[in-house]
């Protein structure tokens, strides 16, 4: 099996060779700018790791390794709109160095042509297996978007509504990259909704540790604005946590503050909902959940019918994705 730094190594040097060209140059040119800008490449690096897991060379799942990082810088593309955020990786976001609409055909392009890369597997089952698996996340994806919108204005959202959301638009990926891995690595259907299963849960973790260092993270470390969900008034498990630990006063108070209603600037907001979130401890809570969902996926991971020295890297990268500073 190889190594995760390993699989992130081949993928890096595939992407390169697959980099976008045409005309006219302000339509890839971007494409090549958000790509190139790095990232952890998580959901290609667990395509291939699940197709090693059984039996078949990582190489064999780089396209659809490729495909889906495309798709995902495609989601991150447009989630930088939607969210109004200006830096990802450090760097500008696309809407921001170039323009909108820009960014909004990049964005374009780039999901067609990670749903093209799929038509490289020449095998009709397998192919019409994969399409399928994409459209079906794809459009998951887009729906946890809406509600994950929806929310910012919605005052009375669940800690369940919320675990829903992120499994769309966060883990139905994870999940989705999982299998399109094992299935082409030729494990059967019931061994590919395992994986899957695996990675949802992993998904949610992710999503769980992403909110945390929104609000608690560093900009150097995460490159994206600190802060940014409490700007945009993002219900976010830390938010939900505190409203239900909060005393009706208190409720009062961070509703007040998170729905734009005072005169405070933007670092003001921000600075207030983090010295309230330190007071309630969700931080904590927030860890606690991360590490539950952590566990669970193990209980799939465990399940799955490979020898468990074949699980291994998998099981370190869950580790490592849901405890990252980054
Ligand atoms: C960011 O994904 C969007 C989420 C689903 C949290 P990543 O944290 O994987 O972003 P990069 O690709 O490493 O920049
Ligand atoms: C991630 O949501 C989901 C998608 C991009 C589809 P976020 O809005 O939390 O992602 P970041 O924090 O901007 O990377
Ligand atoms: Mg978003
Ligand atoms: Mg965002
Ligand atoms: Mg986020």
């Amino acid at each position: 099996m190889h190594t995760t730094e390993q699989l992130k190594e081949k993928f890096n040097q595939y992407l390169l060779q697959n980099s976008f060209t045409g005309k006219p140059e302000n339509l890839y040119e971007p494409v090549n700018y958000i790509m190139n800008l790095g990232g952890k490449r998580i959901r290609p690096i667990l395509v291939m790791m699940a197709c090693e897991m059984y039996g078949e060379s990582p190489e064999k799942a780089l396209d659809a390794a490729l495909s889906l990082e495309i798709f995902h810088n495609f989601t991150l593309v447009h989630d930088d709109i939607m969210d109004e955020a200006e830096t990802r990786r450090g760097e500008m976001t696309i809407h921001k160095k170039y323009n909108q609409n820009i960014a909004i055909l990049a964005g374009d392009t780039m999901l067609i042509q990670a749903y093209k890369l799929l038509g490289n597997y020449d095998d009709p089952e397998l192919q019409v297996a994969l399409f399928k698996i994409f459209s079906e996340l794809a459009t998951q994806l887009c729906e946890g978007q809406q509600m994950d919108m929806n929310f910012e204005t919605t005052d009375d959202v669940t800690i369940d509504e919320y675990l829903n959301m992120i499994v769309l638009k966060t883990g139905v990926l994870i999940a989705g990259a999982l299998k399109m891995g094992a299935l082409i690595g030729g494990a059967n259907a019931e061994e590919s909704q395992k994986i899957y299963n695996f990675g949802k849960n992993i998904g949610i973790a992710f999503q769980l540790q992403d909110d945390l260092l929104d609000t608690f993270g560093t900009f150097e470390k995460v490159g994206k604005k600190i802060g940014g969900d409490i700007v945009q008034n993002k219900k976010t498990y830390l938010y939900l946590k505190a409203i239900e630990l909060s005393d009706s006063k208190g409720q009062e108070e961070i509703k007040k503050i998170y729905s734009n209603k005072t005169s405070l600037t933007e670092n003001e907001k921000i600075n207030k909902v983090i010295k309230l979130f330190k007071s309630l401890v969700v931080e904590e809570y927030a860890r606690q959940l991360r590490d539950a969902y952590l566990d669970l996926s193990y209980a799939h991971l465990d399940s799955i019918s490979i020898p468990d020295e074949r699980k291994v890297e998998l099981r370190n990268l869950g580790q490592q994705l849901v405890n990252r500073d980054y």
